[in-house]
Order: C-alpha cells, then sequence, then structure tokens
C-alpha cells in the first residue's frame, strides 16, 4: 500500500517524477508510480518534424498550418531540425525572428515546440570555408558538400560553427514558454577516418589500454601474421585498404567511434544546458542502428527516442511479424531508461520514400502502429513529416499534409483519429512496463559476432535471434524488456542470453550471481567465447567460469548450409526443428540434466537443451538455433516453475500491460487483418469508452485499451 501522505513530487530538470516510498517494515523500498515527461502539455504528446523554414516565403501557408495542427488534435511541433542555411545563410549573420515568430504562433494555439539543434546538415558555405568539417571515408577520401551528417564530429572547426550557432540559438530563445525539450543534431550515426579523428583513436586506446602498447599487443593477439605494434603511433583505423584482419582493432574502432559520438552529444548538450538547465534533450535514435552504441549513448540524455518506420505489408512476412520487430525495439528503447517513458519522434503517416516498395498503410493500420508505441511505453506519436516540401530528396515522403494541403483526406483523417486516440488515452501518460522477463542484447557481442571471421557469412543473425526471443515471450503473453548487459538482472524471473559470444569484464558472475538466487537463465550456442576484446576463452566455452553453471562445455560447433536440418527431441517425444548452428557439447557434470537430444547426424543422440540447479535458481543450455516453439516450450516451463504467469494471445496479437503503481492499462493490439477476440478482466475500455468483463471482439487491425477497474 502506498501511504498518500508519503507520496512526494521530484522535480528533475523539466520532468517531473511522482514517487511513493513504499513502506514496508523489511524493505524501504521506493516505487516509481508515474514520470511525466513534459509536465507543460496535458497528456500525450502528438505532433511531428515540422519545417517553417522551408516555406517563409508563404504566411498564408504557416497560418494554415496552426489552423490544421489544432483540427489534427496536434500538441507538439519539432522545429529546425535542419534550419542552419535558415538561422545563419552566411557566416555569422543570424537570424532566429522568423523561428521566435512560429515558436509564439504555436504556443499562443496550445502547441509546444521541441526545438533541433540544427547541426544534422551543414550550409554550402562552411563546408567550402572549412573542408576539415566534412567526413573522411573508409577509403581515406575527403567527402565533397552535400547530402546531410556529412561532419567530422571531432573537427574543431566543425564543433567551433556549431557551438557558435547553438549558443546564439539557446540564448534566443532560452525563456520562451514554448520550448519544451531539445533535440540534439537529427539521427546521429557513420563514421569519419580522417587524421584528426584517427589521433583521437589513438588516444583512446592509450587509455584504454593504459599506455601499455603490450598489453595492447596481447589482448589483440597480433603476433598473428606478424602485425605487432612497437607504438600506439603505428595504429591505424581499420581503413578500407588497411589493416582489417584484427578483430581486436575492428571492435575498437567500433568502441571509439561510439565514445566520440558521446562526447560531441556532451559538446552539444554542456552549451544547452549552461543556458537552459531546465530544458531536457534527446537525439533520435534509429532502428537497430549498427553503428553506435546505444546503451552508452542514451547516459548523455534525459529522454529517449527513436524514428520508426517498419516496412508494412510487404510481401515476405505476415504483419504480426513486421509489428514483432517493431515491437522488439521499441522495447530496446524503452529500457535505454526504463523507469521513465520514451518518444516515438517519427513515423509515417502514410509512406516513405526510401523503403524498396513505398506502400501505403491500410486502413487501420495508423492508429494500431501509433497505439502501439503507446503499449510499448511511448507517450508521444510524432511524424516526419508535418508538410511535404515542394522539391528535393523527400518531396515523396508521407506527411500529414500533402501537396494537395487539404484535411479531407484519409491520412489526415487517420492522423486526427490518432488525435482524439491520444486525448483520451491521456490517464495512462506517466505509467511504465514491468516486465518479468528479459532478453539480453548487447552492441559490443553484435560488432564482435558480425565481425567473426567463421561460421556462416550470411546467417549469424545476432538481432534477429534476440528479437524471435522476445517475440516468443510475447506470445506468451509475458511483458518482456530487451536490456544492456550491465542491468540489474534481479527483478527478473527469466533472463534469456542469446549468442552471448562476447563476456564484458564481471558478467560470468553478475550471471551466476543472478542464478544463485533465484533466477531462470537461458543462454544458447555460440555464448561465452571471447573476453571484451575478443581474446578467445582456453579450456571450453562458455568460458570465464560460466562451464560449471551449466555443467558443460561446447567442444564444437556445425555451421548447417540452409537446407540443412536437424533437430531436437525432447524427453516427451517432441521434436523440434534445429537451423543454421549446432554445438556438440559434453556433460561432465552429474548435476546438469539432458533435456533434449539431437536427432540427426554423427552427433545424434548427444545434448542439445540442458538444465543444471545452482543455488535458488537454475541454467539452461540450448546448444543449437532451435524453432521457436521449441524455446517457448523452454520459457513456458521456466515462467510456470517461477511462479509467473502467462497470458497467452490469439495468434497475431500483441499484448501489453503499462502501470503507474495504482492503475493498470491492458492494451491488445491485432495485427492481423481478421476479427479477433481476447479475454479481458473487467475495466473500462478507454477509446470507446465503454465499461467491459469477459470478451473484447478486436476488428482487422483493431485494438484496446483498458483501464482495469
Ligand atoms: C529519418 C530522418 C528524417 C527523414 C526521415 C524519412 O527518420 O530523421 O529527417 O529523413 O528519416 O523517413
Ligand atoms: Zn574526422
Amino acid at each position: 500500500m502506498i501511504a498518500a501522505a508519503e507520496t512526494e513530487m521530484i522535480t528533475a530538470g523539466e520532468t517531473v517524477i511522482i514517487a511513493a516510498v513504499k513502506n514496508d517494515k523489511n524493505t524501504q523500498q521506493e516505487i516509481f508510480m508515474k514520470k511525466i515527461l513534459f509536465p507543460q502539455v496535458k497528456g500525450m504528446i502528438h505532433g511531428g518534424d515540422y519545417n517553417p523554414d522551408q516555406w517563409l516565403d508563404r504566411p498564408d501557408i504557416l497560418a494554415e498550418d496552426i489552423r490544421l495542427m489544432k483540427e489534427a488534435g496536434v500538441n507538439s511541433a519539432t522545429l529546425g531540425v535542419f534550419a542552419w542555411s535558415a538561422y545563419e545563410p552566411v557566416e555569422g549573420e543570424f537570424h532566429f525572428d522568423w523561428l521566435v515568430q512560429i515558436m509564439d504562433e504555436l504556443y499562443k494555439n496550445g502547441i509546444y515546440t521541441i526545438l533541433a539543434t540544427p547541426t544534422g546538415a551543414r550550409p554550402a558555405w562552411l563546408d567550402k570555408a572549412y573542408p576539415e568539417a566534412m567526413r573522411v571515408s573508409k577509403a581515406g577520401v575527403r567527402n565533397m558538400h552535400g547530402l546531410r551528417h556529412n561532419h567530422c564530429i571531432t573537427s574543431p572547426k566543425f564543433q567551433e560553427k556549431a557551438g557558435i550557432l547553438i549558443r546564439r540559438l539557446a540564448q534566443r530563445v532560452k525563456d520562451h514558454p514554448g520550448l519544451i525539450l531539445w533535440h540534439i543534431n537529427n539521427e546521429l550515426g557513420g563514421e569519419c577516418y580522417c587524421p584528426l579523428c584517427q589521433e583521437k583513436f589513438r588516444g583512446y586506446l592509450k587509455e584504454k589500454f593504459n599506455n601499455d602498447i603490450q598489453k595492447l599487443n596481447a589482448e589483440w593477439w597480433t603476433a598473428f601474421w606478424s602485425h605487432t605494434f612497437n607504438d600506439f603511433d603505428q595504429i591505424d583505423a581499420p581503413m578500407a585498404q588497411g589493416e582489417g584482419s584484427i578483430m581486436g582493432l575492428n571492435l575498437s574502432w567500433k568502441e571509439f567511434t561510439t565514445w566520440n559520438m558521446a562526447q560531441y552529444i556532451t559538446f552539444e548538450r554542456e552549451i544547452l544546458k549552461e543556458i537552459t538547465p531546465d530544458v531536457p534533450v534527446t537525439t533520435n535514435f534509429m532502428h537497430l542502428y549498427p553503428g553506435l552504441d546505444y546503451h552508452r549513448l542514451a547516459k548523455e540524455l534525459d529522454v529517449v527516442c527513436w524514428d520508426s518506420y517498419p516496412v508494412y505489408h510487404n510481401d515476405y512476412e505476415p504483419m504480426s511479424a513486421v509489428a514483432g520487430l517493431n515491437s522488439f525495439d521499441h522495447a530496446i528503447i524503452r529500457n535505454l531508461k526504463r523507469d521513465q517513458p520514451f518518444m516515438l519522434m517519427e513515423s509515417t503517416p502514410s509512406l516513405v520514400n526510401w523503403h524498396p516498395f513505398n506502400k501505403l498503410r491500410r486502413p487501420g493500420v495508423h492508429r494500431l502502429s501509433s497505439v502501439q508505441a503507446i503499449a510499448c511505453g511511448s507517450d508521444t506519436v510524432q511524424y516526419f513529416q508535418w508538410r511535404k516540401g515542394r522539391g528535393s530528396f523527400e518531396q515523396y515522403h508521407g506527411a500529414v499534409i500533402d501537396h494537395l494541403g487539404r484535411s479531407d483526406t484519409r491520412v489526415f483523417r487517420d492522423v486526427a483519429d490518432v488525435g482524439t486516440v491520444l486525448k483520451k488515452l491521456e490517464p495512462v501518460t506517466g505509467s511504465r512496463i514491468e516486465a518479468k522477463a528479459a532478453v539480453l542484447f548487447d552492441w559490443s557481442n553484435r560488432w564482435a559476432i558480425d565481425n567473426l571471421p567463421g561460421l556462416s557469412k550470411d546467417k549469424k543473425k545476432y538481432e534477429m535471434t534476440c528479437c524471435a526471443q522476445y517475440e516468443s515471450l510475447l506470445r506468451l503473453g509475458v511483458e518482456t524488456d530487451v536490456v544492456a548487459v550491465d542491468e540489474d538482472l534481479s527483478r527478473y524471473a527469466l533472463v534469456v542470453a542469446p549468442m552471448l559470444y562476447l563476456l564484458k569484464p564481471g558478467m560470468a558472475d553478475r550471471l551466476k550471481a543472478y542464478v544463485e538466487a533465484g533466477g531462470k537463465l537461458v543462454m544458447t550456442y555460440l555464448s561465452g567465447y571471447v573476453n571484451e576484446n575478443t581474446l578467445n576463452f582456453l579450456g571450453g566455452f562458455p568460458g570465464d567460469g560460466l562451464k560449471s553453471l551449466f555443467g558443460l562445455f561446447s567442444e564444437e560447433i556445425d555451421t548447417l548450409y540452409p537446407s540443412d536440418r536437424n533437430h531436437a527431441v525432447f524427453g516427451d517425444g517432441s521434436v523440434y526443428e534445429i537451423v543454421d548452428y549446432c554445438e556438440i557439447i559434453r556433460v561432465e557434470d552429474e548435476a546438469a540434466e539432458v533435456v533434449a537430444t539431437y536427432q540427426d547426424d554423427f552427433y545424434r543422440n548427444t545434448p542439445v537443451v540442458t538444465r543444471k540447479k545452482n543455488g535458488a535458481g537454475e541454467a539452461w543450455y540450448v546448444a543449437a538455433r532451435m524453432d521457436q516453439k521449441g524455446m517457448e516450450r523452454i520459457y513456458a516451463q521456466c515462467l510456470e516453475e517461477a511462479g509467473v504467469a502467462c497470458s497467452p494471445q490469439p495468434e497475431g496479437v500483441e499484448y501489453h500491460v503499462r502501470t503507474n503503481g495504482e492503475e493498470r492499462f491492458g492494451f491488445w493490439l491485432n495485427h492481423t487483418d481478421e476479427k479477433k477476440t481476447v479475454t479481458v478482466k473487467a475495466g473500462k475500455e478507454l477509446i470507446g469508452a465503454t465499461d467491459v468483463d469477459g470478451e473484447i471482439c478486436l476488428e482487422p487491425y483493431g485494438v484496446a485499451v483498458v483501464q482495469f477497474s
């Protein structure tokens, strides 16, 4: 029970945490009940990227935009994402009046501003005057002016020019009541191989290896092919025509790129915080972006957000698979800051212009995908873009307002509908997901696996394997987080660690402690092969002391051709298909129980699934890429034994629960084009404003949100 008197408000920047202290005699435990990202805004955020800088000669259109935003139930606009030229058309000449006028107009009409720093693209004058601001490619060639995101974030000139502009911008808007969030740059990414970046990389390595080149040589195994370094100065980035054969170097470069990006974010953020200390800061992340470790970058931000563009209605997978991957993405982003909601910073109300086939969203799908974001823990639905430009690269990208310029369109009606739905979901604002299961997901592990010189070229599929485990757990109706390897695991009854090839220092001990304390751990083939520098463990995988946790070791790993199949046979005779990878494992510990064996090939009848009790918990090992039915069976058993209730839903229906400590909200999302009936406890369905108890029939692509009584 939460005593009202013990509830207090804590202000952290512009975010408000309503916290309560649970008064339990034994555990003085703090529970975060609600975290409202933007206290100024009532309820959920609905809005999107708005580029008035492209329409400054059309005041009629700008006035119409405000009228239409209100009609669509929009309460926020993301301004200035690529507006450097509009702010500073020539070096040192600044124009912010247009921006302030628009922010004023928006604010007068109840629309808040998310303001970007415009450093995602640079004006031509800057690149002509300071070529060092442009990136150098992996081939060592300096880019020319053009496109966007083409900057060297290390370049002092780029930072100097960006810094001047950001400072002036922040000073100009610092007291504006409409400003609720800073949005740094846009979709930060890419790599630069210029001399400045390489020098910084060498500095990073010196720090990492304590200035000890022999330590680096040992960890990178450079005696191989005579690649030993005498000095840090001899090390180059892994250039296209240079060194690419040292796995430790390749991984360090990836990690450096993130480290350097974190420094860049800090550079922009510190200017903003100095001038507007109370305005939170974010930057928009991308779909499973391979280039940056978002767990690391999120530490530099107040709020996390991402841009979601699922390939709906494709001809190679069902909608539920598209939605499953999107849900997995949401879960990754949500867990970058698990104590607060995240933001869906961009999505399209209709289509994009960069999928291989740019298909329209079918009726109902815009509401479905928007409510999916909320169900997964977002407190915003935002678009790219509010209004379509007349020319250039994104002139055919979907927008709320088309070239038609009217509001009586299907897309506008869909957007206005979402505006209405979000108002009805206001009580959900600030609540969060409490998951009982977690899938571990790690960028360094991902990079090490992608760069692993062996197995098969195209079938490593680390991200998709993690996604498949997440989807299996969702199918069982169990809320699942996707978390970093350094996350506190003790809150989960079940932790799944798929393909945890690389073990960071201390990871093995943390997994052991988790199991000892009562956790259920499921680990798979290709786990515990290398340390944080990709140096193999000796004496059997999984290494670093994990063999004893499972009571086994992996002796060999077999890579199957795409048409090859093996099978896992369980004790009750049930059989599950195996593709891609089979480890041949040796169980040498009597405490380890063989749960299933291989059916085929020369290793038939040898173990493929095992379990071993350790302390109060249990460690499962799945030595092959087994089909999802087989994995689901294991998860269901683990969860049942852990006393976690599963709530499986009809095929194609995704289910989530958000809670704020006192109230609970159930979400059902029908990702099929058929009607589906789901079972619900008594409550109020918020979108239809009807009392429900027992069953709800979901329309094709339909959704229901029930506030339980
Ligand atoms: C990204 C960018 C936007 C826009 C969209 C198009 O998300 O952030 O500026 O280019 O893609 O889908
Ligand atoms: Zn550079």
